[in-house]
């Protein structure tokens, strides 16, 4: 039983600073996967703060925090949507999910395990910057993709997110995606972040592309409707090679992430459950 068969893959969608486009890409991966016939959950990490439900105008029944708490299943708190994938609201304005203790952490992989065979694809959108909560979800997927912009400042963030993730939680590969930049200024941006990774840190960065800057992008997500319903056929051309080669990237099953090890765990004690 190949391990890359069972266990679905899961992305983590990251950034370092605010705004730069996690959430967009998300959801439009999220849509993409499930028009090409992909069982897709997009689970919203930035606890506390909604995201994805309000870019996609759905209302979330119940929130994480009752999840962790124990009060509700996970499978109860999963929305379809009508773009054909699921979305795991994040709940707004909890305080007390912005960092999740250990106990929290642990049910939540429980219950990310016990829906895991019902999805080939999950995807994470973390919260930015370096908090706890990143580091454990980022940490805990299979691959981790990095959205950033020729911004400096959301260079370095990301800079400084990746060693984080590096150093103190062993994650070595990162996808990255320039967003809202021409193809030669997001080369630029990426080789930048690259000189520094590559001088400081051991880590494998692979560029994934770029979007450019497009107004539909905002007019969409004001409408809370998708690009390709809004958008140029340029912009959305654009848009689909990025996910076109993310969604082409080799996985990455030979990650000892958490939610991995997790599923990899549950496996084998099924396995050795029946032998006994
Ligand atoms: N390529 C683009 N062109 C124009 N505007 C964009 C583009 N990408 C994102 N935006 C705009 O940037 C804003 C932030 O995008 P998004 O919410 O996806 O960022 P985020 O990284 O998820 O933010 P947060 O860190 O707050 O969760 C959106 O309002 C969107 O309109
Ligand atoms: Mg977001």
């Amino acid at each position: 039983m190949s391990v890359e068969k069972e266990m679905p893959r899961v992305i983590a969608m990251s950034s370092g600073k605010g705004g730069v486009g996690k959430t967009f890409f998300s959801v439009h991966l999220a849509a993409y996967a499930a028009s090409q016939g992909k069982r897709v959950l997009l689970m919203d990490a930035d606890l506390g703060l909604a995201n994805v439900d309000v870019m996609l105008g759905v209302s979330a029944q119940g929130s994480v925090l009752e999840m962790v708490r124990g009060e509700k299943a996970l499978q109860q708190l999963i929305l379809p949507t009508r773009e054909g994938f699921d979305v795991l609201p994040g709940g707004s304005g909890l305080y007390e999910l912005t960092a999740l203790d250990a106990g929290q952490q642990q049910v939540m992989m429980d219950e990310m395990r016990s829906v895991s065979s019902k999805y080939d694809l999950i995807l994470i959108d973390v919260a930015a910057g370096i908090g706890d909560n990143v580091l454990y979800f980022v940490s805990a997927a299979e691959s981790a993709l990095v959205v950033l912009t020729p911004e400096p400042t959301s260079l370095t963030d990301a800079y400084a997110l990746i060693k984080v993730l590096s150093r103190q939680r062993g994650v070595k590969r990162f996808m990255v995606v320039v967003n809202q930049a021409e193809a030669f200024d997001a080369q630029v941006t990426f080789r930048r972040l690259v000189s520094v990774a590559d001088r400081y840190l051991d880590v494998h960065l692979d560029y994934v592309g770029h979007l450019p800057y497009a107004p539909e992008v905002r007019q969409a997500i004001q409408k809370q409707s998708l690009l390709k319903e809004q958008g140029s056929p340029l912009t959305r051309q654009a848009l689909d090679t990025v996910l076109d080669s993310i969604l082409a990237r080799p996985r990455d099953v030979h990650r000892s992430g958490g939610l991995q090890f997790f599923w990899e765990h549950s496996l084998n004690e099924g396995l050795s459950v029946q032998a006994e």
